[in-house]
């Protein structure tokens, strides 16, 4: 078969209106799909003007083309969805509506050397439909997503304010633990007083008679009645449990002021020491029931950290430790330097974690506490905060032995070490 009746052939069966036009834009030939789908008889076309037989294509859009396709010899490709498309074509299933058109428009030569224009257009109403599809779920999907996103912030805003409220509630607990430790030497202090406060009298009773006393027989009658002796010993015994009582309110309020540092967001070299003893001076009314407390306490350099922060840490895991231990058991609080990290350990003779529940519990809200006892933020707010440090924190539990949190911390934060470089 000639090459030419074999493509003319194909043409002919192709899915595609082909308009062959000559340089003038003269009718030169269309295939059945343009036949079938305008309704017009090609014998009475041929030869006549593109635009007298479709009147509708004439449009500066086209002839925008024309020009384009001629002058530099382009294939000019349209999609005419929002105007009326080039010519009127009917769907495929004779719908009046026609079809969404695209159009490739452009010259070419035949072999004898003349110039001609190619019209292809095809049906992209499927195309355009399946589209549409995509666009209607693709909204739905950002609408989706900013439900989502709008769901997160406020997820984030909760989230923040119940971390806001837990320290709220640890600073409640810390002030009733405190306020349970001040009354007990307030009380003895103030009981002496008033012990005192009697012996005083009686001794101005005494130091008054010396003026009026007939002799001194008298006046050592008064003392013995007074009990002068016990007085003395007992004043002493006093005064010095009442300095020793006076001492403790102290230590407790200097305590209570390191560690209530809780605006502090500042690094700074830190003995970690000191921050420890405060800690276990605050949370002592929390422990001291549940178990005997060890420290261990190794060579450490002073620690670049945020001690207001790291005392929380130590904080959470210690009252941790002590709701771990059943009955009475031992807490151990270990330091030791190594390398340019340090590291705390709190280690506790308490039930263990189940070793299915060990990778949850740094997850905010994780408890197995009973309701209104445990809140699940503890842990994970100590692991924000060493995050934060650029530490770690490390767990070892055994069920029914024990549990030993170890908190690591650089020596020197990580950026400040950039800068001094
Ligand atoms: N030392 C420990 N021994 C045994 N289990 C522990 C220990 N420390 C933590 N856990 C487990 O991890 C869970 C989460 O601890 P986390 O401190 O985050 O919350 P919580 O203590 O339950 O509540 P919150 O600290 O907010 O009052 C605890 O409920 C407990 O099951
Ligand atoms: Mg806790």
């Amino acid at each position: 078969m000639n090459p030419f009746d074999l493509f003319g052939s194909l043409v002919e069966k192709i899915d595609l209106g082909v308009i062959v036009l000559d340089s003038d834009l003269c009718v030169q030939r269309w295939n059945s799909f343009i036949a079938q789908r305008s309704g017009k008889d090609l014998t009475q076309a041929l030869g006549r003007r593109f635009l007298d037989v479709f009147p509708e294509a004439g449009s500066p859009r086209f002839e925008r083309m024309v020009e384009l396709a001629r002058g530099q010899a382009r294939h000019i490709y349209n999609h005419w969805l929002e105007t009326p498309p080039l010519v009127h074509l009917m769907h495929a299933d004779n719908d009046k509506n026609g079809f969404l058109q695209s159009t490739l428009f452009f010259l070419f030569e035949t072999p004898d050397g003349e110039s001609h224009f190619a019209l292809v257009m095809y049906d992209t109403s499927a195309v355009a439909r399946s589209n549409e599809q995509l666009e209607a779920a693709l909204s739905a999907l950002r609408k989706k997503q900013d439900e989502q996103d709008q769901l997160l912030r406020k997820l984030e805003t909760a989230n923040s304010q119940l971390l806001q409220s837990e320290k709220l509630a640890a600073i409640g607990q810390l002030a009733a633990g405190v306020a349970h430790e001040i009354n007990n030497p307030i009380g003895y202090v103030n009981s002496n007083l008033k012990t005192l406060g009697g012996y005083v009298r009686d001794m101005l009773r005494i130091i008054n008679a010396m003026d009026g006393a007939a002799n001194l027989d008298e006046l050592r009658q008064l003392k013995a009645n007074l009990e002068y002796d016990y007085i003395r010993e007992d004043a002493e015994a006093l005064i010095a449990e009442s300095e020793d009582g006076i001492d403790r309110v102290k230590r407790i309020i200097g305590a209570l002021k390191d560690f209530s540092h809780i605006e502090e967001e500042e690094f700074r070299p830190a003995d970690l020491h000191r921050g420890l003893d405060t800690t276990l001076n605050v949370v002592n009314n929390e422990l001291k029931y549940k178990a005997e407390v060890v420290k261990e306490y190794g060579e450490l350099p002073d620690i670049e950290c945020i001690p207001s922060q790291i005392n929380q840490v130590v904080m959470n895991l210690l009252v941790n430790a002590a709701h771990a231990i059943e009955q009475f058991g031992r807490i151990t609080l270990r330091t030791a330097c190594d390398g340019d990290w340090a590291w705390i350990e709190v280690e506790d003779t308490g039930q263990g974690i189940d070793p299915k529940l060990l990778n949850r519990i740094y997850e905010p809200f994780f408890t197995t506490k009973p309701v209104g006892k445990g809140t699940g933020l503890g842990l994970a707010l100590s692991y924000s905060i060493v995050q934060k440090h650029h530490g770690r924190i490390e767990v070892h539990s055994e069920l029914g032995k024990g549990t030993r949190f170890r908190v690591w911390l650089p020596v020197v934060q990580p950026t400040a070490l950039g800068q001094k470089d």
